[in-house]
């Protein structure tokens, strides 16, 4: 059975314990905060904060997925080797911006797939449409 690490089921103490390890494949949705009713905005899927990924053949970020609520709104998916991780530099960050627009408010979740770690999933991000 598939397993999805999810931030709210990650205990304290694991968080701290493993701190690289989950920050690195953990996603991060950035978006405004209020939006207006069908006029399209950007959504910045970001992995990790502090730690960069790595990004070779047999370990690297495969897909990023976009979902309000459990409708996918996007995806998108990489070759290893393309997005600079690895390289412990800022911009070496695994991210992409999603192009989207929303008719109600709605409930932002990323999902990650690690060819080596599994699927790792975001916090909510609501955005307001207005
Ligand atoms: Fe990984």
């Amino acid at each position: 059975m598939l397993k999805i690490n999810m931030p709210q089921e990650i205990t304290a103490d694991m968080k701290e314990a493993r701190k690289d390890y989950i920050d690195r494949h953990t996603p991060h949705v950035i978006a405004p905060a209020k939006v207006r009713k069908g006029e399209a905005f950007d959504v910045t899927v970001k992995l990790g904060n502090e730690y960069v990924h790595p990004d070779v053949i047999d370990h690297h970020i495969q897909w990023v997925q976009l979902y309000d609520g459990n409708t996918m709104l996007a995806m998108a998916m990489y070759q290893p080797g393309v997005t600079v991780a690895g390289k412990e530099e800022a911009s070496g960050f695994t991210r992409v911006t999603f192009h989207v627009s929303l008719a109600k408010t709605g409930r932002l979740t990323a999902m990650s797939y690690c060819t080596k770690h599994g699927v790792w999933m975001s916090e909510e991000t609501v955005v307001e449409v207005e």
